[in-house]
């Protein structure tokens, strides 16, 4: 796709259900996300989330995709520490629930990692720019790498990720000028979420897109629906109804 310039389209599921529409519809990639730990466990930062939060999550998804690449973020602390430690959490999402890759957060310093994990035959999609495990490093949610060191050190782990094998890389939260850059310096495809439109393919959080996290408002996120007030509305609807006693009528009831 990145050869013939077609962009790839990602939306993160974390349900049968939302999974199965987003199958339906021929998304191309349906990711996992560790922001599963923000919009479905209701915690402040991806870091409390676990490896079984996640394979839960992911055998959930899986049982919904037909056609869909299916990718599993990598929790906090479940592939840094060593390449041991890496293959056997990843190991156990590839082989507990049957999917198509891992994502793993992080530059250089991982290449050795994804190069054994890759080896074995598990397929890696990178993740730079503001990666949120780090979030205690980095203090801020804001764009990264506005200066010319840390760009360069972003291009840099780009092209180590890509030799290491990764078969794509999310760019999150970046300039679009340097997203251009990095597109164009690697063979595989870079997946954008706030890093402007030269990326190869696009991803967003579903909830974001969907209207449903309403406080959440960067400008990187088109919504697509405002869910959150059709669902208020509906469950007004219902308090009403029962409470008026119009929900159930008799057609309703048996
Ligand atoms: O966890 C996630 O949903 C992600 C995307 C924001 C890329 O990593």
């Amino acid at each position: 796709m990145k050869q013939t310039g077609e962009k790839i389209a990602m939306l993160t599921a974390y349900d049968f259900l939302v999974a199965k529409l987003l199958d339906q519809v021929g998304i191309d990639v349906i990711l996992v996300g560790d922001s599963l730990g923000n919009v479905v466990q209701g915690y402040e930062t991806t870091l409390p989330v676990t490896v079984d939060d996640m394979i839960y999550h992911a055998k959930a998804v899986k049982r919904a995709v037909k056609n869909a690449l299916i990718v599993v973020d990598m929790p906090f602390m479940s592939y840094q520490n060593s390449v041991d430690e890496a293959v056997r959490n990843c190991g156990r999402v590839m082989k507990e629930v049957g999917v198509g890759a891992v994502k793993l957060e992080g530059g250089a310093y991982i290449a050795e990692i994804v190069k054994h994990l890759v080896k074995i035959g598990i397929p890696v999609m990178g993740h730079l720019g503001l990666t949120p495990q780090a979030i205690n490093k980095f203090g801020t949610y804001e764009v990264r790498a506005q200066d010319k060191k840390e760009a360069d050190e972003l291009v840099r782990d780009a092209k180590v990720l890509a030799d290491a094998g990764v078969f794509a890389i999310v760019l999150e939260k970046i300039p679009s000028s340097l997203a251009k850059k990095v597109t164009a310096s690697i063979p595989v495809p870079t997946i954008g979420i706030g890093a402007g439109p030269h990326c190869d393919g696009q991803v967003l959080v579903v909830y974001d897109m969907l209207g449903m996290t309403e406080e959440f408002r960067p400008r990187f996120v088109r919504r697509y629906g405002e869910f959150a007030e059709s669902l208020r509305s509906a469950f007004n609807s219902y308090i009403k109804d029962v409470k008026s006693q119009q929900f159930p009528t008799m057609k309703e009831s048996y």
